[in-house]
């Protein structure tokens, strides 16, 4: 006698109807996840967000497709784009798109993590900040000028090499009010980043793009070092910056919408 395991037939069947309950179960899964209808409420603000992000993907993107190519510069003679030209429109689909998408309030969910942060930030005290600068005409550490030049590069990409304003990217820091005004300013600028009109030598300035809070994530003292070095060159004389001054305004960066130019201390012009 042999068993049954060893018979063809019983084997044959055997495979079949483990088959057929496994389809019956796999069927009957799929009819659950159809009828039960999704059951999780959808987000609209999130959703709307992430609509706002996909829109200036694909904008820029369409931009891109629509350059990165080959032009027929005349009858028969197709030549490549020069990339320059390429980043020229994509950079200024991004300024153009971004700025709008970056300004919406959707960005910031209610209930999420930035406005729970927002919420839980302590109040800010910038005239304790302010006290703690040493009087005026007090040279700065010369060290601190040393660690913070090569840092100002970020800064110099916007503000140029020599703090005398880039058109349209950002205003000059050489003999700015801001930058020789109130430390506390400075220091939240770099933790909030900066939008909306700006007076800047007096005269009121609008850039597309905010400033965006570059070097938030660095350490007080790199960040203190930088700044001492813009208030300290390029004719400023604001003097210098203290990390414990960095330190005291850090919980700032847990907000995270831009400051506007009237959550600041007016400047002496
Ligand atoms: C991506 C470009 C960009 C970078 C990088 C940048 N900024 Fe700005 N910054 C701006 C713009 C734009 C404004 C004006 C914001 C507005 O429209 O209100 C500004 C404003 C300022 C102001 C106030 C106005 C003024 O001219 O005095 C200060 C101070 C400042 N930035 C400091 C810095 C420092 C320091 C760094 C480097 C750590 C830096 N920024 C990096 C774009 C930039």
């Amino acid at each position: 006698m042999s068993s049954s395991s060893d018979n063809p037939l019983i084997r044959f069947a055997a495979f079949w109807w483990a088959l057929g309950v496994f389809s019956l179960f796999a069927i009957l899964l799929i009819a659950l996840k159809l009828f039960s209808g999704g059951g999780e409420e959808p987000n609209v603000l999130e959703e709307a967000a992430g609509a706002k992000r996909y829109e200036v993907a694909s904008k820029v993107k369409a931009a891109q497709d629509a350059n990165l190519a080959y032009k027929e510069v005349e009858a028969g003679k197709v030549v490549q784009v020069p990339p320059h030209d390429v980043f020229a429109v994509v950079g200024k689909e991004l300024v153009s798109s971004k700025a709008a998408a970056v300004k919406d309030p959707a960005q910031i969910i209610p209930g999420g993590i930035a406005a729970a942060a927002a919420a839980d930030a302590p109040p800010i005290d910038v005239e304790a900040v302010n006290k703690l600068s040493p009087p005026a005409g007090t040279p700065p550490d010369p060290a601190a000028m040393e660690a913070g030049k090569p840092l100002f590069a970020i800064c110099a990409a916007c503000h140029g090499v020599e703090g005398q304003g880039v058109p349209a990217l950002g205003p000059p820091l050489a003999k700015s009010e801001w930058a020789n005004g109130p430390v506390s300013n400075l220091i939240r600028i770099q933790f909030r980043g900066l939008e909306g009109p700006i007076t800047v030598h007096g005269q009121q300035m609008t850039f597309a793009m905010p400033m965006f809070p570059v070097i938030a994530a660095m350490e007080d003292a790199d960040i203190a070092n930088v700044l001492t070095y813009v208030r300290n060159s390029f004719g400023n004389t604001g003097g210098p910056v203290l990390p414990e001054q960095v330190k005291m305004l850090r919980p700032e960066s847990a907000i995270k919408t831009h400051l506007k130019e009237a959550d600041l201390i007016k400047p002496t012009p």
